[in-house]
């Protein structure tokens, strides 16, 4: 197994019900180290480039004006397999369909506003850790 780096985004949800130590518990605990974290209050123009895949869905709009709504937690996690990994952890997209202890069953408000991003494949991985960090910024 490869050791991978993923993006993660604790979400405008969680951040303001204080959840960003409750959420890093659950990655650590699951195995993957926290390498680089940053807080920041996403523009529109940025959340528009980031989600920039998802230009045609019906939930475009709103994904970016939710996204932008409060502070973020951006995050760079590292360990093997941690792309797929980190999806396990989040658990479904719906927090109805999310597994018993993931991210998104204990924590996520609805399908839209469900607490944490993750990247979705190792070229996703790529482009999304870059978006945000530096080499310089990611400590192993
Ligand atoms: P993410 O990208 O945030 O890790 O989530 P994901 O892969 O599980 O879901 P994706 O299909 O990539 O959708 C990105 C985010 O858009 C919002 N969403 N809203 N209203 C809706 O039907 C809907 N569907 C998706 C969620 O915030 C989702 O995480
Ligand atoms: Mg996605």
């Amino acid at each position: 197994m490869a050791i991978e780096r993923t993006l993660s985004i604790i979400k405008p949800d969680a951040t303001r019900r204080n959840l960003t130590g409750k959420i890093n518990a659950l990655i650590e605990s699951g195995g993957l180290r926290i390498v680089a974290q940053r807080r920041i209050r996403m523009t529109h123009d940025i959340a528009g480039k980031f989600y920039g895949v998802h230009r045609e869905r019906s939930f475009f709009g709103s994904l970016c004006e939710f996204m932008c709504s409060g502070p973020v937690v951006v995050q760079v996690l590292e360990g093997e397999n941690a792309i797929l990994r980190y999806r396990e952890i989040m658990g479904a997209t719906n927090p109805a369909n999310a597994a018993p202890g993931t991210i998104r069953a204990q924590f996520a408000e609805s399908i839209e506003a469900n607490s944490v991003h993750g990247s979705d494949s190792p070229e996703n991985a790529a482009t999304e850790v870059s978006f945000f960090f530096g080499e310089v910024d990611i400590v192993g």
